[in-house]
């Protein structure tokens, strides 16, 4: 492991593992700003993990767990406060105002460079400055993409080991010259001599800032993984979404999944649902229908450009799986939990059982009769509030998935046959519909909604439009990132491209009981959406794009009478009418910038269920 320059910050560098002029540049200018202890650059090593997890339990940060059970493993408590992604306090700083859009806070460039340059002064004092150099997607990809994190978190630099290919490796192809995305993190805790430390330092003040144009990422305040692992939503989707649309390609939210039919066809899928709706489980499915095989490729985000064959081809940028962990258990996603057995994985506000291990809502059907509570209290079966707190986390490294496919590695990806939207909606929306074109598609995915979930702050279970699962991560405005779609598709060869199915596992009945029984029954619907793509199901063609005729989903061995199953993939023209006053508003607000083809998509609808 590099030696950590236990001096108070000399800026000659001699030690540095780079002589990369740029990055030497902005670390000695992070340094100055920051005023740490300590540099230490990260090289990934098992070396430095052990330091770092043994440093991170003495301070309380991590408790290590039975490596009986878990091996190399951690339970992490953050500061209650800090739980999850803060929309409110999340910036896309472009140059223009009317580049960020309707649906980004904004703020002059300038001005929050200042404002946060205040915010940095001395806030590593008495900590030590990480840095962690990483690369999205492999490195030995044609056009790398680098990135250099600095942090003063070592939870946030254990947990870049595990979500991204990260250390000594990506900064020797490096180099001296590649181009990379500076990320500066900051818990904004600083400790003066002789101050003790928190278990879970923060600040109450939080900024999660993106300079889209400079293709640079600051935040400062939170240790939570969405605001501080900045390889992931900062740089893979809000960076990289800017960058996307500059070179022709699609940085998205999705998951990715490799699916086998009994016949051995095989069709890769992407999709993509709003945070905790469902992707990680649907990436990782076990199929309860026979002779269908579900391998993985990724659980969040896919980077998608084409091929010299015209299709569109979708790769992972991740290395590890950043998990909603309630719910999660043996019956809904037994791949999730043989990956997480494996250990070597970080497990925050979950539940810590009296031996050693950990547990939340939805592992076991019986609850243990103790634990200790995401808070550290105690808890029991009587206790009143769930153990785990519903946006608890596991960190669990890709490659551990028994069921990863063996494309992952690959620089190139997968060439994707189908896109999925979906959301979490009680009602209108049925179990799955089919686009009849790209444009079709492409307004499904605009008029994406979901209810709201515990993945961010604020209130839960409030119905909002959330444009291809991307509104809390486009780096843009997002009336140009829906004509881009458009853009995308008409620019293609229509033969080779995805097709769009829009599915909703979440639809209730009058009872408020969730009526598909979802996790690995989902499996069905990839059958259906499988035979569609090979032109052998059959479909009902409705106001709103084809939906299965009941006949036509495999329902054989399944808990679900054909009442049911027709209460789930129902149409009804009067929830429609009533969904389209909001679709109007939510265009509206993209003035001028809304791609033409939407509104006349929207004109169809409207003209389908009889509106005028
Ligand atoms: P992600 O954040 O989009 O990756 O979503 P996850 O796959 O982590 O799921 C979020 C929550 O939704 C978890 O509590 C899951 O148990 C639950 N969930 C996932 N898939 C289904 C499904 O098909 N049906 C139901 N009812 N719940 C699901
Ligand atoms: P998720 O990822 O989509 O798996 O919930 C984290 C997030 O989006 O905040
Ligand atoms: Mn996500
Ligand atoms: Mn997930």
């Amino acid at each position: 492991m590099t030696a950590i320059a236990d001096h108070h910050v000399s800026h000659d560098f001699d030690d540095a593992p780079t002589s990369h002029p740029r990055l030497l540049a902005w670390v000695r200018e992070v340094a100055e700003l920051t005023q740490p202890d300590r540099i230490h650059w990260c090289d990934g090593s098992d070396a430095e993990w052990n330091t770092l997890t043994i440093e991170l339990v003495e301070a309380g940060t991590l408790v290590p767990l039975d490596p009986a059970k878990k091996p190399n493993s951690f339970w992490a408590r953050t500061d209650p406060t800090d739980v999850a992604r803060v929309e409110e306090r999340t910036f896309i700083c472009s140059v223009d105002e009317a580049d960020a859009g309707p649906t980004n806070n904004w703020r002059d460039p300038a001005e929050m460079k200042a404002e946060m340059s205040e915010l940095y002064r001395g806030s590593m004092r008495g900590r030590t400055m990480y840095v962690v150099p990483f690369c999205m997607g492999p490195v030995d990809a044609p056009n790398p993409m680098f990135g250099v994190e600095i942090t003063d978190s070592a939870y946030v630099v254990v947990s870049m080991r595990i979500m991204a290919r990260m250390g000594a490796h990506v900064l020797a192809a490096m180099g001296t010259t590649a181009d990379f995305v500076p990320c500066l993190h900051s818990v904004g805790a600083p400790l003066e001599p002789g101050q003790d430390d928190v278990p879970w330092p923060c600040n109450q003040t939080k900024y999660i800032t993106h300079f889209p144009e400079e293709r640079m990422i600051w935040s400062y305040g939170s240790g939570y993984g969405g605001n501080s692992l900045l390889g992931k939503k900062c740089y893979s989707l809000r960076i990289a979404s800017a960058i996307a649309r500059d070179e022709g390609w699609l940085a998205e939210h999705m998951l990715i999944l490799k699916l086998t039919s009994p016949q051995g066809a095989v069709h890769y899928v992407a999709a993509a649902f709003p945070s905790a709706c469902g992707k990680t489980n649907l990436a990782m499915l076990e199929p309860t229908i026979p002779g269908w095989k579900v391998e993985t490729l990724g659980d969040d985000i896919a980077w998608m450009h084409f091929g010299d064959d015209g299709r569109l081809y979708a790769l992972n940028p991740e290395y590890g799986l950043f998990g909603v962990a309630p719910g999660t258990g043996w019956d809904t996603n037994p791949n999730a939990m043989r990956t997480i057995e494996r250990g070597h994985s970080v497990f925050t506000n979950v539940a810590l059982t009296d031996d050693g291990d950990i547990w939340w809502e939805g592992m076991t059907d019986q609850p243990p009769a103790h634990l200790t509570d995401w808070k550290g209290r105690d808890w029991t079966p009587d206790s009143d509030e769930p153990s785990a707190h519903p946006n608890s986390r596991f960190c669990t490294p890709i490659t551990q998935c028994p069921i990863l496919a063996p494309e992952y590695e690959n620089p190139r990806g997968v060439p994707i046959s189908a896109i999925l939207f979906g959301g979490r909606r009680a009602t209108t929306i049925p179990l799955v519909t089919e686009a009849r074109d790209w444009t079709h598609g492409v307004f499904m995915g605009a008029t994406l909604s979901s209810e709201t979930t515990a993945a961010a702050a604020g209130k839960v279970g409030v119905v909002r439009r959330d444009p291809m699962a991307m509104l809390p991560f486009m780096g843009y405005h997002g009336g140009d990132y829906l004509g881009h779609w458009i853009s995308v598709g008409k620019d293609a060869d229509a033969a080779k491209l995805p097709k769009f199915f829009y599915v909703n596992w979440f639809r209730r009945d009058d009872d408020g009981r969730i009526l598909w029984p979802g996790f690995g029954e989902n499996g069905r619907v990839l059958k259906w959406i499988v035979e569609r793509l090979e032109g052998t199901a059959e479909a009902t063609d409705t106001p709103i794009g084809r939906v299965p005729t009941p006949e036509s989903v495999d329902i054989s061995g399944l808990d679900l009478n054909r009442e049911e199953l027709e209460a789930c993939l129902r149409v009804d023209p009067e929830e429609w009418r009533a969904e389209v006053p909001g679709i109007t508003e939510w265009f509206e607000k993209f003035g001028d910038k809304l791609p033409t083809s939407l509104w006349t998509e929207l004109d169809g609808l409207k003209a389908r269920l009889g509106m005028k």
